[in-house]
């Protein structure tokens, strides 16, 4: 089966086995037929955030799991549990919906619910886990479930177990969020402000600033449905603090965020763009004209095209910054 429709870079390769599932029970009695225990299996989210770049030979499945329930709330949170193969926007609607606050800046990021917690998705000052309570995941070899808490999911920038230590040994299906009936607005970056003050909005809702967050986004972000991407390619590095003083010398418009005492993460965006690479098309393929951040397939591009390209940026950024980029997609 080819899995094209199934990778937002609209990549054409093909798996040797397909299958859906639609609730744990199901993924439990494929995981445990002998015909699938001896493959190797990779479970589809949205597919936006991974490239192949050859034939999967192994089992395919996607995560067919649904359903959105609060299990239970008090003055303060609300408790929502939502299945690994909702679509995470629509789960953002639903919350604002329901006018439960924590998830209005992660809207519009591609993917599913049971996809977010793997690389502990964020935007605009918030990630995935200051809403996360607890997720439900099933053991590939023992077809066991088990409950990870957010302590045990590790999460980091773009990272959790699950990228690491656990890497390809659990599904998520499902992921339990505590959301906020009283919102707290994170609106520290710029482009929200700025696009609240159009709105002439004085008092911002948690909806007003998921819309400016779509805004932001829609005017930045190429959408896979018309080009085929899978957002970021390369997370923004960190680096020491000596290191960007020194860049600062020469680069006096380098812009960086604080992460701690001893060093600052950089928007690799930037020194993607500086090297000259923002909007250049390659045949099929190429860096998105308005986010250097972004590697796109205009059709037809295959992925060892697009991982050539990602290799020659890293090289150019690494020979003018001394600074290594690292991909955040998942290359299979
Ligand atoms: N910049 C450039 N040129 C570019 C792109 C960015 O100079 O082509 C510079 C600008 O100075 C800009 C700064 O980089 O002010 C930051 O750009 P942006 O706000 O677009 O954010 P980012 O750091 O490039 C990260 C995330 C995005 C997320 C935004 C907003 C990573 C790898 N990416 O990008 O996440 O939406 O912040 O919070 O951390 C994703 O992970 O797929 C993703 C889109």
């Amino acid at each position: 089966i080819s899995l094209k429709l199934y990778n937002t870079f609209g990549i054409d390769v093909k798996a040797s086995f397909f299958a859906r599932f639609n609730n744990v029970q199901e993924l439990q009695e494929l995981l445990q037929q002998p015909e699938v225990k001896q493959e190797q299996i990779l479970v589809l989210g949205g597919g936006s955030n991974l490239l192949f770049t050859k034939d999967f030979d192994g089992v395919a499945l996607q995560n067919g799991i649904k359903g959105i329930e609060v299990l239970r709330q008090n003055e303060e949170y609300v408790y929502v549990k939502a299945g690994g193969g909702e679509i995470w926007h629509e789960f953002v609607l639903r919350m604002l919906e329901q006018n439960l606050g924590g998830v209005e800046n992660l809207s519009l990021i591609p993917g599913t619910v049971g996809a977010a917690p793997l690389q502990n998705i964020g935007a605009y000052g918030v990630e995935l886990k200051d809403v996360f309570y607890e997720l439900e995941a099933v053991e590939i070899s023992s077809a066991q479930t088990r409950i990870f808490s957010k302590e045990e999911c590790q999460f980091g920038y773009r990272e959790s177990v699950f990228k690491n230590e656990l890497k390809g040994q659990y599904i998520v299906t499902s992921v339990t969020f505590k959301l906020h009936r009283k919102h707290n607005l994170n609106i520290s970056y710029g482009a929200i402000k700025s696009i609240l003050d159009e709105m002439q909005v004085k008092q911002p809702s948690i909806q007003d600033v998921s819309a400016a967050v779509c805004q932001i986004r829609s005017s930045k972000l190429p959408d896979p449905k018309q080009i085929g991407n899978a957002g970021s390619f390369f997370k923004n590095p960190e680096i020491p603090i000596a290191l960007f003083k020194a860049l600062k010398e020469q680069y006096p418009e380098i812009p960086a965020y604080p992460v701690s005492d001893i060093s600052v993460k950089v928007p690799a965006g930037w020194l993607i763009e500086q090297c000259g690479w923002k909007g250049k098309v390659i045949e099929n393929y190429g860096v998105h004209k308005n986010q250097a951040l972004v590697l796109v397939n205009y059709g037809g591009a295959s992925g060892a095209d697009i991982q050539k390209l990602a290799c020659t940026i890293i090289d150019s950024v690494e020979e003018t910054f001394g600074i290594r980029l690292h991909p955040e997609v998942n290359i299979i």
